[in-house]
């Protein structure tokens, strides 16, 4: 048996417990708020959804010993497990030897010098865009980050002509299908199977994003040189490669992952922008001095240290993620927290990252805390793009393409909010802002 050391976190039970229900309507009802509430009562805190122990844990030490030191004894877990028969077996729902073996496959194509040489194909798909903006036009931000998110991804998954058809129906079907499995997640399966108009469409967008999906993996398996190339040219130890099905799994899974989060990211900088007229002029100042009129380039990128800060505080104040989960998969001894066996562990990075005894005034946007070089926190105190085992394998390729985006955007536009509008702050599977209207202004004037 452990003895629990004299100075280790207290697991303290939260109170409102409901017959049945236990704690899952506030969650439901408050999500972020709930969370943040639950801080104050400690480092690691009881609650119950329906009769199911979840352990909340708050501080960064008791993540790190989850998420690093015992990552083996835990798997994803709730959330994901019901995913699972919608997402498929992808490298975020997967677990074991088998997320292992994919993990090793996938993660060559995200290697950096791999992503760098993208660089130039991200940059043509931002031009493009931005080239239709219009001075003086009103976009709606939150659809041209997503917009822009995809195609970026889409075109460095599949190069080829008809790549942008492909871009079209992730626009079109993704919202559809990542909001129908999360609904699918939190509700009664009686509730979510009723064949209502919503049922039909969330069937229909799933459907169609793995038939198109599956199309496109089939044909990249006869030509070359783009990110699912990649993927179905590696092999694992035994010399076996991905069949159709696991690469289109894992192609979905990395358009799941990898759209949402960046978009919303980027919304967030706009709208911050907006704000801080001061922040965006330095935004402006550095990407003249070290563009001079010219494209990105992988080159500029470590240059462009002001535009780093800013999203590394836009991560912080405003990561998307509000809620991730895993399940110990045997008896965990957090350093004096066990989480039993079958019981799951949550983290939030959204309520991490405003934490006040990390950070100094967590509610201000402040770039400068991570200038010029991040200060030293401790471990897993600022962890957008998760920790251990199951960290993003993406991370690489966000920071680049939100990199570019953001400059290559601050090189010719500059977005002002329009008055009158109260943006609103969504939580459903993640944190995103709502309907963000700007005004686009063209620099060259
Ligand atoms: C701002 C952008 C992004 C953020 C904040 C983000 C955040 C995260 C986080 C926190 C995790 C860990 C989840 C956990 O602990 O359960 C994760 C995993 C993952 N992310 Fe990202 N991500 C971003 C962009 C991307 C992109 C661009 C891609 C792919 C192109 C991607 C692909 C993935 C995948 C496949 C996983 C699962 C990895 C595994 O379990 O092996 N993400 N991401």
């Amino acid at each position: 048996m452990t003895t629990r050391p004299a100075d280790a976190p207290v697991v303290c039970a939260a109170r409102r417990r409901l017959p049945l229900l236990g704690h899952t309507l506030w969650l439901a009802l408050r999500r972020v708020d709930y969370l943040q509430a639950l801080r104050a009562c400690g480092d690691a805190v009881l609650i119950h959804l329906g009769p199911l122990p979840v352990y909340v844990l708050n501080s960064p030490e008791l993540i790190h010993r989850m998420l690093v030191e015992h990552a083996g004894k835990f798997s994803k877990g709730l959330l994901f497990d019901r995913a699972r028969p919608y997402f498929g077996d992808g490298l975020l729902t997967s677990s074991g030897s088998f997320h292992m073996r994919q993990r090793r496959l996938v993660q060559p194509a995200f290697h950096r010098d791999a992503v760098y040489g993208h660089t130039a194909a991200m940059a043509n798909a931002v031009n493009r865009h931005i080239d239709q903006w219009r001075d003086g036009q009103v976009i709606a931000v939150e659809r041209e980050t997503r917009a822009l998110a995809t195609s970026i991804i889409v075109e460095t998954l599949f190069d080829t002509d008809d790549s942008m058809q492909l871009a079209e129906l992730v626009e079109r079907s993704l919202p559809e299908f990542i909001a129908g499995v999360g609904r699918r997640t939190l509700l009664p399966s009686a509730l979510t199977r009723l064949p209502i108009p919503g049922t039909r469409r969330f069937d229909a967008a799933g459907a169609d994003l793995r038939r198109t999906t599956l199309r496109f993996v089939a044909q990249h398996r006869r030509d070359g040189g783009n990110l699912v190339s990649r993927l179905l040219a590696a092999r694992d130890h035994t010399g076996r490669g991905m069949t159709d099905d696991e690469a289109v799994d894992e192609v979905i899974t990395l358009l799941i992952a990898g759209i949402e989060t960046s978009a919303t990211t980027l919304a967030w900088a706009y709208h911050e922008l907006g704000h801080h007229p001061q922040l965006r002029d330095r935004l402006h100042h550095e990407v003249d001095t070290v563009l001079a009129g010219r494209r990105v380039t992988a080159a500029d990128l470590p240059r462009l240290r002001f535009n780093r800060a800013l999203l590394y505080e836009i991560l912080r104040l405003h990561h998307p993620t509000w809620l991730l989960m895993r399940r110990a998969q045997e008896d965990a001894d957090l350093g004096g927290v066990l989480i039993p066996a079958g019981a799951e562990a949550l983290y939030s990075p959204t309520t991490l990252h405003r934490d006040p005894n990390l950070y100094a005034d967590p509610l201000r946007l402040d770039p400068d805390r991570w200038l010029p070089d991040p200060p030293p926190l401790p471990r897993c105190s600022f962890i957008p793009f998760g920790a251990g085992n199951r960290k993003c394998v993406g991370e690489t390729f966000a920071w680049s393409e939100m990199s570019l985006i953001l400059a290559t955007v601050a090189a010719r536009w500059q977005l002002d909010p329009c008055s009158g509008t109260k943006v609103k702050t969504i939580v459903d599977g993640i944190v995103r802002p709502g309907h963000l209207p700007m005004t686009v202004r063209s620099r060259a004037r």
